[in-house]
Parts: C-alpha cells; sequence; structure tokens
C-alpha cells in the first residue's frame, strides 16, 4: 500500500496535531473529517477535501483506510465500535474508554472484524522517551527499581473534561494515563503485571483545590508496584500553573535518568512585549520563556502516527504500549486508582 487514506473524527485540539502528523508522512493523505463543529476551519487549515457531520455517513466511504479518533472520552466507545463495524483500522486517543466494559468491547470487536485497534499514547513515541529506551537497553542505569512520572497543568481546554460522564473522571484519567501508559510500556513490557495500586485524589467539584467547575478530581497521585518488584509513582493534576509540566525520572541499580518533555527546550526567550506561544498551557509568555522548538514532535505525535500508518502499511500489530490490550490495562488500573481512593485501601490484582 503506496498510501494510507485518513479519515478523522474530531476537528479541534486533537484532531489538528493528528492533521499536523499526518501532513508531515509522505505515506499519509488526508481523505476526509467529521464533526460537529469546526469543519470548515479544519479542513481549510489542512486541505482535507471531504467534511461530513455524521461520523458514520464518513465511514461509508470505501477510499478511507485508517479513523484517527479524536473526540471526547466518552465517544471513544461508540466511534471504535463504529470504525470496526465499517472495516476500519482505527487509532483510538487516550483514554481508550471511560469504562473497563466499553473497552473490552471494543477490543473484541477489532479483533472479531478483522481490523487494527492502534492506541495512541504519545509517550511511548516522544523522541526524548525513544532515547532512553536504549539507554535502559545497554544497562546504562542498571536495572529498574523504580520510576516517578507526571502529566500536569492548569486545566484541560475541553469542555467534555469537565463532566465525570464525557471524561470518565477527572485530572487522573485525562492526564494521569499518560504516566501509567508509559510506566505498563516500560516496567510492564507486556510480562510483568502491576500487582498492587494505591490512589488518592481529591473528590472534585467543590472538594477540589482550584477547579470547582470540574466535577472530576483537580489532582490525583498513584503509587503501583509491579510483580517483579519496581515501584512507581504516577501524577495527574490541573493545580500546575505555568505550562504544561510533563516529566519524568528512573531510578536504576547503576544510575539515573530525569527527564523533561515540554520545558526542556534549548531555546531561552526574554520578551518584555511578550511572544505569542512559547508552549501548551501557559497563561501568558511575558519576560522569560522556553518556547519549544516542534512541540507536536516532542511530544511523540508526529513519530507515533507514522508508526501507526506503518502498521496499516505493512500489515502489522502494534507493539505492546500502543495497543488495545495496554489501553484495556490503563483503565483498568485507572479504576483500581479510584477505587483506592474511595475505601482508602490498596487495591491488589494483576493488571498488564
Ligand atoms: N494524546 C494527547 O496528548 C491528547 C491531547 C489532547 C487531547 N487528547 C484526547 O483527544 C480527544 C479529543 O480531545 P480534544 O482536546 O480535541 O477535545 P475538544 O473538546 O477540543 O474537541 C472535541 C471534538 O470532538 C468533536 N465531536 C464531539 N461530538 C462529536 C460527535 N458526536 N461526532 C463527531 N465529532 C464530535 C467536536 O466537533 C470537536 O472537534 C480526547 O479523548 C482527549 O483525551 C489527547
Amino acid at each position: 500500500m503506496e498510501k494510507v487514506r485518513i479519515g478523522i473524527v474530531g476537528s479541534k485540539f486533537a484532531a489538528d496535531f493528528h492533521c499536523d502528523s499526518y501532513s508531515r508522512n509522505e505515506h499519509a493523505e488526508l481523505v476526509a473529517v467529521a464533526a460537529i463543529d469546526n469543519l470548515e476551519g479544519i479542513s481549510s487549515k489542512w486541505n482535507i477535501p471531504h467534511t461530513y457531520e455524521s461520523y458514520q455517513k464518513m465511514f461509508e466511504r470505501e477510499d478511507i483506510d485508517l479513523i484517527s479518533v479524536c473526540v471526547p472520552n466518552f465517544l471513544h466507545h461508540q466511534v471504535v465500535m463504529a470504525a470496526a463495524k465499517a472495516g476500519k483500522n482505527v487509532v483510538c486517543e487516550k483514554p481508550l474508554a471511560t469504562t473497563v466494559a466499553h473497552a473490552r468491547e471494543m477490543i473484541r470487536a477489532c479483533e472479531e472484524l478483522g481490523v487494527k485497534l492502534m492506541y495512541a499514547e504519545d509517550w511511548c513515541f516522544a523522541p526524548a522517551l525513544r532515547r532512553v529506551d536504549a539507554l535502559v537497553a545497554e544497562g546504562g542505569i542498571g536495572r529498574l527499581l523504580y520510576v516517578k512520572a507526571k502529566e500536569c497543568h492548569n486545566g484541560s481546554h475541553s469542555q467534555f473534561a469537565k463532566k465525570r460522564a464525557t471524561c470518565g473522571g477527572g485530572s487522573f484519567i485525562h492526564l494521569g494515563i499518560h504516566p501509567i501508559g508509559y510506566l505498563l510500556y516500560l516496567l510492564g513490557r507486556g510480562n510483568n503485571p502491576v500487582v498492587e495500586v494505591t490512589g488518592r485524589m481529591n473528590q472534585g467539584s467543590e472538594h477540589n483545590f482550584v477547579h470547582h467547575d470540574f466535577e472530576g478530581e483537580d489532582f490525583g497521585v498513584g503509587i503501583l508496584r509491579f510483580q517483579n518488584g519496581e515501584f512507581g509513582l504516577v501524577e495527574g493534576n490541573y493545580i500546575t500553573v505555568g505550562g504544561m509540566d510533563d516529566k519524568v525520572e528512573i531510578y536504576g541499580s547503576e544510575g539515573v535518568l530525569k527527564i523533561d518533555l515540554t520545558f526542556g527546550s534549548p531555546i531561552q526567550c526574554y520578551s518584555r512585549p511578550g511572544i505569542s506561544y512559547s508552549i501548551e498551557k501557559t497563561d501568558h509568555n511575558l519576560g522569560w520563556t522556553k518556547p519549544a522548538v516542534d512541540e507536536f514532535y516532542n511530544l511523540g505525535y508526529v513519530e507515533e502516527l507514522r508508526y501507526f500508518v506503518d502498521c496499516v502499511r505493512n500489515d502489522e500489530q502494534p507493539f505492546y504500549g500502543v495497543n488495545g490490550q495496554a489501553g484495556l490495562a490503563c483503565i483498568e488500573l485507572v479504576e483500581a486508582f479510584y477505587q483506592s481512593n474511595e475505601t482508602g485501601q490498596a487495591v491488589r490484582g494483576s493488571w498488564l
């Protein structure tokens, strides 16, 4: 297959970085987009020839090989199910679903209908974390013992993130899902299950630190123990001002790695009038900032979507970390963390 023909569902934030990534890929062709708003904006920005108000209608097109699901979390299930029934391969944004039952149903449907389900955990493709993979693989820090990882910012831009029903929870599912997915990839590796989790969050709305208009928590932290003994600490909160803060620390028996995914730019800028943009989720860009060189590339989106296009071109299944199984394990873990927070107890199980 020379070119993989793409249909995007959604038209805003995530759809934009999917379009950006596909447009950099000589093996991808943007064919159509379906959404309930901003169709003119996205189609003219990325030169997408066909637009639809109904994704079901778009799925009737025979000239689409791959669907990118860039809609709010609660819609992932219905859109993936419809894509599978239409015989389309599918990339699903995080989290895979808002419930474990939905995630399982999506995996089963894609398997039965013979389409690929690719779970968009971009951290697995962030260039800095790819380099880390190589350093770990050569034994540079010895045996992995403890990994601390977080994604935090000042609150989602999406209205759908504010309601439990449309988000699946609060900051922990919405942001914490990245470090959870990354730890599964790095430490779980498809054969080292998480066996115990402890979660602590605030309770949403009036119980939140800052975001009383969010039904879900605006602060969440979790501790994981893997079967081989490693510990993990994951964090996802909306109380972090000053720009999106994605950091990973990896402690090994012979060394340590510290990774700054979002503030690691080689550019330091001081501006009296302020610049138009530096990194995601800053309130303003006056004075000292660290403008990203290529934010979408640094976060992994570009290489992630290149890999998924190649999976379709070469008829290969995605690796553990970005397959349905890993997406499901993330949701199972989020539910276990929420349960632990409710009961005040550690939750034991086997999640992979
Ligand atoms: N991987 C990442 O780092 C990352 C970053 C941002 C968002 N996301 C994920 O991407 C998804 C979308 O988030 P967003 O920030 O773009 O949200 P958004 O609120 O900015 O946009 C939502 C989009 O969904 C569309 N939509 C809503 N209902 C629809 C329907 N019934 N049919 C078709 N389209 C519909 C809207 O038209 C809109 O374009 C979420 O699941 C989010 O978790 C992932």
